[in-house]
């Protein structure tokens, strides 16, 4: 062999076996995850996402949540994350399969968020979290999204959206602060993160 040949050869080798690690491997798993069924109810796992959700998670991704709130629940003997009741069971590939991106995230300064949505299921919880996140948990250090919100005046009836705020940052009178439609799909995607159907690959903790 001379040389030229086994340099081709060596470079091959490397692409091919990074493609298989890195391409083939990942596609034969996971592309082909389907639904699971349940055989009483007939109800599909995991149940796909309803339509603003997908809009909300690019609000997600845009704002940033990823750099300080996970999205995955480890296994109760890999970690705490079920004792502090982040979820019931842990998180399998099979519940990303409907997601565009997934949020993995590396830090936990604030909570995991994969059941964020059946711990909380009253979006004005949501609305005024994001506008002053203190007025919810005094101590916290999650930063305010203002700008997912606009304080206008009443006109005729005020709006059902209308956040409930109390103290300093309630809006003048004859004013209110109603959510943007980027803020609405946030809340709508919060309300969505919810691991809360049974896979046969990840049963609930037992003791
Ligand atoms: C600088 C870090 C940081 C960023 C960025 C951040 N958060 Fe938070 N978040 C926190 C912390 C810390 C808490 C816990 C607050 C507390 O209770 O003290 C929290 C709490 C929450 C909670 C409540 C969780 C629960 O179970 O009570 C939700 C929901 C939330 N954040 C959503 C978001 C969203 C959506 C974004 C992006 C728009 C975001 N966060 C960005 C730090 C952050």
């Amino acid at each position: 062999m001379n040389k030229l040949t086994g340099l081709f050869f060596g470079v091959f080798l490397l692409f091919g076996v990074s493609w298989l690690a890195f391409a083939a491997y990942p596609y034969i798993t996971f592309a082909g995850l389907q639904r699971t069924k349940d055989e009483a109810t007939g109800a599909l796992a995991p149940p796909g996402n309803p339509g603003t959700a997908d809009q909300g998670a690019r609000v997600y991704a845009a704002n940033g949540c990823f750099y300080c709130h996970s999205q995955f629940v480890r296994d109760k003997n890999a970690g705490s994350d079920i004792d502090r009741k982040w979820g019931k069971r842990r998180t399998v590939a099979r519940d990303y399969m409907f997601d565009r991106q997934v949020f993995l995230g590396t830090s936990r300064l604030g909570a995991d968020l994969t059941n964020v949505g059946d711990r909380q299921t009253d979006p004005q919880w949501f609305y005024r979290l994001l506008y002053n996140p203190p007025a919810v948990s005094p101590e916290s250090v999650m930063p305010a999204y203002h700008w997912l919100f606009e304080t206008r005046a009443i006109q005729g009836q005020p709006s059902a959206d209308a956040v409930k705020l109390e103290g300093k940052d309630a809006p003048p009178p004859g004013y209110e602060v109603v959510p943007t439609a980027e803020g609405k799909a946030l809340v709508d995607y919060l309300l969505s993160l919810k691991k809360n159907y049974p896979l046969p690959e990840a049963p609930e903790a037992t003791e």
